[in-house]
């Protein structure tokens, strides 16, 4: 890649990703990487950052990398950690703070005229997050501000391109984080800022021709943002040489499949749409627990999926949406220098008869990227903005057993509620949003007969990776608007509630 490109070494801080966002938010590339596993290419990188760690360097677990080919021949950021880390192992001294060194501060400036500084004000809040401080700066060390608790705030090495700050910059409330990031990445390491949506197609596309050349590829597109974004990046590296399936489980919204069929065919891309309603209900029926629902969903897409595969002659290679946040290598917290991987696999695994080889396009950026990547490539805005939607589609949506009925009922609440959102201008400030099909009857009353019917719940989450969340306020007007459409037009239902809680402890989907 001719990409100037940043190494952030990781040393297991809830943070390490939002720096790596903020970096490549300045169109600056950067990979994050365990601070005990770096890359062997060191040379490609033009500057280094440290992370936070949720460790001490006092503690037993010593994560203490040899940073001798670093310090002192590349600039160098040491954030929180990484500064507490400079100072102990470099003629410094850290001790447990005896102040509380938590949220905002003010930093007041020693060396205002510090380029490091530029462009940022005396006073500018920033964000502390730690139990040690530094007492006594390393050899060679230069004060350069300082906070009301935190005399050592930010510090550099005298000689060398190597600063260090006690805060977080990554983090929003540390006002001018980002500014900060830029001045010692621009100014200072000289890195250009050429990473943007269009170069990465650029360099993807040119990537895959090399890699996968002739050779055919299939894809399982689901609909959602990940697999299409995906998709058209092979097709414009590739063309009819990626075949790709799209599967109707019997469980996606109401008219999905077809909508989005025809929106794929009118992006010109290969692809083929398998109805396989009627064998994944058929392999659903009688189970009620929900990983026995998962499992089935799971096992069939990978028969269905599998089937089809097997009519395209000799494909080699499998391509998958597998973006950054599932591939980054996650420093353990607790375990000494063991850096445990995640391992991913999109389409649930595929048996290893099949033998192909993995293509993913999309494995070192995250979401926010691929929507950006998707909207350069000219890919529908209404799909790039659709709300995640879980693999086991509607499956995990109908508490208890799946039937065709209840299938009916769900999509058509559901399709309530969702077109709703979108006509009253709300789908865009709701995270994720579905109907839950609950395994209770209540009783009601129609007219003047009594009904014993079905009730759903209704749920909409506010959220940036679906790991926390929180239930979005819905005005009353509106819940009361879908309650009463779904109430008179969907057969089946004459209760609706509205979910009202968090996660944790809840979680967003019922099973
Ligand atoms: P939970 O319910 O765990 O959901 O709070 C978090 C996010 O993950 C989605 N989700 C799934 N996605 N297969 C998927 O592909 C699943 O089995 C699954 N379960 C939950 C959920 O929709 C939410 O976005």
């Amino acid at each position: 890649m001719e990409q100037d490109q940043v190494l952030i070494l990781d040393f297991g801080s809830q943070y390490t990703q939002l720096i790596a966002r903020r970096v490549r938010e300045l169109n600056i590339y950067c990979e994050i990487h365990p601070f005990n596993h770096p890359p062997k290419e060191l040379e490609n990188f033009k500057a280094v950052i440290l992370s936070g760690s949720p460790n001490s360097v006092r503690g037993t677990t010593v994560l203490h990398p040899d940073l001798s080919e670093i310090r002192g021949k590349k600039p160098l950021l040491a954030v929180c950690y990484g500064a507490q880390y400079l100072a102990h192992f470099s003629g410094g001294k850290v001790a447990p703070s005896n102040t509380r060194e938590y949220g905002r501060a003010n930093l007041s400036f020693i060396k205002s005229d510090e380029i490091f500084f530029q462009k940022i004000s005396e006073g500018s809040q920033v964000w502390m997050s730690h139990s040690d401080t530094i007492k006594d700066l390393p050899t060679n060390g230069v004060l350069l501000a300082s906070t009301k608790d935190v005399e050592n705030a930010a510090y550099k090495i005298d000689g060398e391109d190597t600063f260090a700050i006690q805060f977080h910059p990554e983090v929003y409330h540390s006002k001018d984080g980002k500014q900060l990031l830029a001045n010692f990445l621009v100014t200072i390491a000289k890195v250009a800022q050429t990473w943007t949506p269009d170069s990465f197609v650029e360099s993807t596309v040119a990537a895959i021709k090399e890699k996968v050349g002739n050779d055919k590829v299939v894809l399982g597109l689901s609909g959602g943002v990940d697999s299409t974004v995906a998709a058209v990046l092979l097709h414009k590296a590739i063309g009819k040489n990626l075949y790709c399936i799209f599967v109707n489980n019997g469980l996606l919204r109401k008219n999905e499949f077809e909508s989005v069929l025809t929106q794929y065919e009118g992006m010109g891309l290969n692809v083929k749409g398998v109805d396989a309603s009627q064998r994944f209900l058929d392999k659903l029926a009688g189970i009620s627990d929900p990983e026995g629902k998962r499992k089935a969903i799971g096992s069939t897409f990978i028969d269905v999926f599998d089937d089809e595969a097997h009519h395209i002659q000799d494909v080699k290679w499998l391509a998958q949406g597998t973006i950054y946040p599932d591939v980054i290598e996650s420093v353990s917290v607790n375990g000494g220098p063991s850096a445990t991987i995640k391992s991913h696999h999109n389409v649930g695994g595929l048996p290893d008869y099949m033998k192909l080889q993995i293509v993913e396009p999309l494995r070192m950026i995250f979401k926010d990227e691929v929507r950006r990547v998707g909207a350069s490539m000219g890919i529908d805005p209404e799909l790039l903005g659709r709300h995640p939607f879980p693999g086991p589609g509607l499956g995990i949506r109908i508490l208890g057993d799946i039937t065709a009925e209840k299938v009916r009922i769900l999509q058509e609440v559901d399709a309530i509620f969702i077109n709703g959102l979108k006509e009253d201008g709300l789908y865009d400030k709701v995270w994720q949003a579905g109907a839950m099909l609950l395994p209770v009857n209540s009783v009601g009353v129609m007219g003047d007969e009594r009904t014993y019917e079905k009730v759903v719940a209704l749920r909409a989450v506010e959220s940036t990776d679906g790991m926390t969340a929180d239930w979005v306020d819905l005005p009353y007007k509106f819940l009361q608007k879908t309650s009463n459409k779904i109430i008179n037009q969907v057969k089946g239902v004459n209760r609706v509630v509205y979910d009202i809680s968090s996660k944790p402890p809840a979680t967003i989907e019922w099973e």
